[in-house]
């Protein structure tokens, strides 16, 4: 773990400007910087960053963030490779704190666990090669199903001889953790002492991670599966993780980024067998639908995914679960269905290297296309399941543009429209709506139109509290996050002469919690910080280890950038542009929090009212008028601020 200390000396040095521009083209746009964006295909540029608040946010895509996350984003560096690859940029010493026992614990396990890993596969390719049952039982068949011996070697594989515990037995020989030995996989406990082997008589097939490291394996019962499962996998342990796994990944990515496309099959063999075939940029998920995880990795190397899969509609619908998440990570999906009865394994040695190539490339079929024929076919001469129809494809295309270029969206358009027999300016415009949705659903998120409270002169109070209820009819999020805003904002500024904001808000609102779980969190994580001294700001937290966190602080510290711009604005026309408004600021934040909250124990008191027994109802009137007093109050307060 780096120290907060060296976090610190590298936050003090980040200069936004500095790092994106040299990924960016940036021009100084009064007090911000303005480019094209690195995170979608975009001719006029929509994507700002803010020196002074250090950070970035395209309006076009949406993405924003600060220094950190642009690194993390553009460079696929995880948080502690972008806080190194920053220190080395900088000339600034790493100093890392010791590790806590249960990481050290799990450090030491990982390690253990490689060790053993490479230890069997030694001893697996060893018995394939060496040994008279190896070569008579597992490299017979191995060849006879057409693997060639330096492909065998190049992928590892590897035989466990069918006695009971000769890995076992070496294991224990070599001195090895027993009591880590079972989460290998490699062997199971026996009459609870005793460990035999796991995978007796059959074929191995090593699993590399990206950097080469075997991970954990695959193992193949020789011949026909009977009874016994056809593989058997490593279980989830501290290196292995089934989600993330992408067998091959190792051998193929170099040819993976060179051709900028990805294959994706079903099973080792298929994977095994292209590579053999020259056709090296490939990987199998392992029969599963994709993962997220798998998505990613393979978003590191390339945008270009092919599926390659068996045209069993088991395999078919399990790509098609993948689909949407799919696009959403940005990938163009195509599929090609090998035809029935096989697989990419067969099929490549029945037609050959350069037949099977052609045969990819001529029935490459886009995702989405494929996807819409299927749902065409399924639905006839339904009117109502087309019209779904047309609904679910112009979602899916709103989806796509913003990694897309803008002609391909209209290829889909006019390819689409034309699939569904449909006027391809109705498409245009239903996939239009769709993105907006999108856009308006996101930016609800953030509005501020409390903004516009501030803008309205000389109102009475009737009119006031008007305002103020319909600002109030706004989701509770709004005020939530509103108080988060100030607090981070100005929380260490004096609010009088003993007390800073956060003291000021903190008593305040003592007594209130917040319904939003994350901005709840946010707000106990402020206040420890604070009351252990230390001086929580937007920028610190926009440094947080946490990605939830600092992105819930970006999104806010946005709102607030487009709030002020506003705020100045109006402010002047009450001539009070020089004025710090931090304190009106902070004082209607605080009170339009409250006045939400005590409209909600307002309504749930009537709610009460109305089934209560005449005893109650006496507390229950109390509350009611007390209530309605500090709403009252409350407005009252509001409104002499915006008089002011
Ligand atoms: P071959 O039959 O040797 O060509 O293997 P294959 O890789 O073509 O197998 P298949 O098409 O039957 O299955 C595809 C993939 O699904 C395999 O590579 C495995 O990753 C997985 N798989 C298949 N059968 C099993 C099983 O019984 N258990 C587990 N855990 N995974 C399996
Ligand atoms: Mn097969």
């Amino acid at each position: 773990m780096i120290t907060p200390q060296t976090i610190e000396q590298i936050k003090n040095r980040i200069d936004i400007i500095d790092v994106v521009g040299e990924y960016v083209k940036l021009k100084k746009r009064g007090a911000n910087y303005l480019g094209l964006c690195p995170f979608h295909n975009e001719k006029t540029p929509s994507f700002t960053v803010s020196p002074a608040k250090e950070i970035y946010k395209c309006f076009g895509c949406g993405k924003s963030g600060n220094t950190i996350t642009f690194l993390m984003e553009h460079d696929k560096l995880s948080y502690t490779e972008a806080l190194r690859w920053l220190a080395s940029r900088y000339g600034i010493e790493i100093e890392e704190t010791e590790v806590s026992p249960e990481q050290k614990i799990q450090q030491q396990t990982s390690d253990s666990l490689y060790i053993i890993n490479n230890f069997a596969q030694n001893f697996f390719n060893d018995k394939l090669f060496n040994s008279d049952e190896g070569k008579l039982i597992a490299l017979s068949y191995l060849k006879e199903r057409g693997f060639r011996e330096d492909i065998i070697k190049k992928f590892q594989l590897g035989y466990n001889p069918s006695s009971r515990d000769e890995l076992a037995a070496s294991l224990i020989q070599h001195q090895f953790n027993k009591e880590l030995l079972p989460k290998t996989g490699l062997v199971v406990v026996r009459n609870e002492t005793e460990l035999v082997d796991n995978y007796r008589n059959r074929i191995i097939f090593p699993i590399h991670n990206a950097t080469g490291k075997i991970i954990g394996f695959g193992a193949r019962v020789i011949g026909k599966a009977d009874k016994a499962p056809k593989y058997i996998n490593t279980p989830e342990n501290e290196i292995y993780s089934k989600s993330k796994v992408l067998y091959g990944i190792y051998f193929s990515r170099v040819a993976i980024d060179k051709f900028n496309e990805c294959l994706l099959v079903e099973g080792y063999t298929d994977v095994v067998s292209l590579y053999q075939a020259g056709i090296e940029n490939v990987v199998a998920s392992g029969g599963t639908s994709l993962t997220a995880d798998q998505l990613r990795i393979i978003k590191k190397y390339t945008n270009n995914l092919t599926i390659i899969y068996d045209g069993d509609t088991a395999g078919v619908k399990a790509a098609l679960r993948g689909l949407d998440m799919a696009l959403e990570e940005g990938l163009n999906v195509r599929l090609v269905l090998i035809p029935d009865k096989e697989d990419p394994d067969s099929y490549v040695l029945k037609l050959g290297a350069e037949k099977f190539k052609q045969f990819v490339a001529t029935n490459k079929k886009d995702f989405i296309l494929f996807q819409l024929e299927i749902m065409l076919q399924e639905a006839g001469n339904d009117v109502t399941q087309k019209s779904e129809i047309v609904n679910h494809i112009a979602e899916t295309l709103s989806k796509i543009d913003k990694t897309e270029d803008f002609t391909k969206l209209q290829d889909y358009i006019k390819q689409c429209a034309s699939l569904l027999k449909i006027d391809e300016g109705g498409l245009t415009n239903l996939v239009n709506k769709f993105k907006r949705d999108k856009i308006s659903k996101e930016e609800k998120k953030l509005p501020f139109e409390e903004a516009n409270y501030f803008h309205q002169q000389n109102k009475s109070t009737q009119q006031n509290e008007d305002d103020a209820n319909w600002i109030l009819l706004q989701q509770d999020e709004q005020q939530e996050r509103n108080v988060l805003r100030v607090l981070l904002e100005y929380g260490i500024k004096n609010w009088d002469e003993q007390l800073t904001m956060a003291d000021y808000i903190f008593s305040e609102l003592e007594q209130f919690t917040f319904d939003n779980q994350q901005l709840d969190s946010l707000f106990n994580e402020y206040k420890t910080q604070y009351q252990q001294g230390l001086q929580p700001d937007t920028k610190s937290f926009l440094y947080h280890p946490n990605t939830d966190i600092r992105n819930l602080v970006v999104s806010i510290t946005v709102f607030q950038h487009e709030l002020s711009l506003n705020w100045d604005k109006k402010i002047e026309g009450l001539n009070i542009a020089n004025r710090d408004t931090s304190h009106q600021d902070v004082l209607m934040s605080v009170n339009f929090f409250k006045l939400k909250k005590i409209k909600k124990m307002f309504e749930e008191n009537q709610r009460d009212m109305e089934h209560a027994t005449s005893d109650e109802l006496i507390k229950l009137i109390e509350i009611h008028k007390h209530l309605k007093e500090i709403e009252k109050e409350l407005t009252r307060q509001l409104g002499a601020v915006i008089i002011k």
